[in-house]
């Protein structure tokens, strides 16, 4: 079978011979190789290392490619976004520009409704075409694997048109996707003083349709006060445990109310935002401290700079998070109220400029341990033999830190996926 070479890469970066979840000062350890090649066999990494060990009798090289200058990347993990909707929301921006509140917009009938609305009146190809376009944009820009949830839909028809959606993306995209599940995104507005009925509608109207066409692999509640209560979220979470959906938590983006718990006792693979934690919190992330029904948490804390930085909010606690031992992955929160940009080059730089992660930890945080917060970390997130060939080829820059450095610049020369370039 013909195999790829790449000969002369400058830096080949995360390295690695097994896998592990990187927390406290391990995530700012990044394995790199200068002046390495890299074989690519079926799609997938077949061997790697220096130059001058270059051995390669047992492949057949068909195609060398000279990255000569290139630093090698594997793609971006990014674990939480919400790709699909069917419109843009540029007027409440321009709305809070003027002065207006988030809780004047939402009583105005815009934020997540607003969405909600939009995705009522839009067909299922629609949905899919305009994803699809978000997705591709994506890719180019480096991501190499993608979870996407649902949660505009808020009906049992718009939750299971939108991930009948994500289902298509699934068996149509070359990155691997994962599917959650946010029918607990708000409350629908006949449902504002009947929390029990809607809670009823998701177990009772979504769950099964979506165990029966197998359409999610996670569920994700929104605990925050104004939305889903602990309380609430545990019985949802339950719910969709019970049809073999492992939870991810939307907690404490604005307010502490016990979120942190309750993931806990879910045994979250995750739990994302962060922006508004108490001491207590990040102790509980980091696994210092055991939970009030005594148990120790080792998921992953997923942070979402671009929301915060959207909402002119306080950044999340990353260093913090880090020295409490938490392990910490980064993630876009792509979405058309708090995050429109998909774009995880401009995550790691603000992870860096305004979290003050080393831009070691921040390439592991969107490598490896998004990976993890997917579950994929068998498939991407390093550079290891076995894993798919999903990598990024950046234009010359004189060192790694370069990289979140300079912001604004589009660094990225080519992107690989599943070891063929984009566009060839
Ligand atoms: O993750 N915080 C909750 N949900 C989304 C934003 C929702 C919206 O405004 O559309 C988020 O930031
Ligand atoms: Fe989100």
């Amino acid at each position: 079978m013909s195999a790829t070479l790449i000969t002369n890469i400058q830096l080949l970066v995360n390295t690695r011979t097994e896998n592990v979840l990187l927390r406290g000062s391990a995530l700012a350890d990044l394995p790199c190789i200068e002046d390495a090649y890299l074989i690519v066999e079926h799609g997938k990494i077949a061997a790697y290392g220096l130059m001058d060990d270059l051995v390669h009798n047992h492949f057949t090289i068909t195609d060398v490619i000279d990255a000569e200058g290139q630093t090698v990347l594997p793609a971006w993990c990014d674990s939480h976004t919400h790709l699909v909707f069917a419109a843009s929301r540029e007027e409440e921006f321009v709305y809070k520009l003027k002065g207006m509140s988030y809780a004047d917009i939402a009583a105005k009938g815009g934020g997540i409704l607003n969405s909600a609305n939009k995705i009522a009146a839009a067909t299922e190809d629609e949905l899919y075409n305009s994803a699809w376009a978000r997705l591709h944009e994506l890719v180019q820009l480096g991501t190499g694997a993608i979870e996407i949830k649902s949660g505009y839909g808020l009906s049992v028809e718009g939750e299971i048109k939108l991930l009948r959606v994500i289902k298509r993306l699934k068996q149509h995209s070359p990155i691997p996707i994962k599917a959650t599940f946010l029918g607990a995104h708000t409350y629908p507005l006949q449902y504002k003083e009947n929390h029990q009925g809607y809670i009823d509608l998701i177990i009772n109207g979504m769950l099964p349709i979506i165990a029966e066409e197998k359409l999610a692999d996670y569920i994700d509640v929104f605990c925050e006060e104004g939305f889903f209560s602990p309380a609430e979220t545990e019985t949802i979470c339950k719910a969709g445990m019970a049809i073999g959906l492992k939870t991810k938590l939307h907690v404490n983006q604005l307010n502490s109310i016990g979120g942190i718990e309750k993931g806990i006792a879910l045994n979250a693979v995750s739990m994302d935002h962060l922006e508004t934690m108490t001491q207590d919190d990040i102790q509980l992330m980091g696994g210092q401290k055991a939970s009030l029904s005594g148990e120790v948490w080792r998921g992953i804390g997923t942070l979402l700079p671009t929301a915060a930085f959207f909402l002119r909010m306080l950044f999340q606690p990353a260093r913090q998070l880090i020295d409490a031992h938490c392990a910490i992955a980064l993630a876009s929160d792509y979405n058309p109220g708090s995050s429109p940009s998909g774009n995880m080059n401009l995550v790691v730089s603000m992870g860096c400029i305004q979290m003050k992660m080393l831009p070691e930890e921040a390439i592991n945080a969107a490598t490896i341990n998004g990976a993890y917060a997917m579950e994929l970390e068998q498939e991407v997130g390093s550079i290891m033999v076995g894993k798919r060939a999903n990598l990024i080829f950046t234009k010359p820059v004189p060192s790694l830190a370069y990289l979140p450095y300079a912001f604004g610049s589009n660094l990225i020369d080519k992107v690989m996926v599943n070891g063929v370039f984009l566009n060839d």
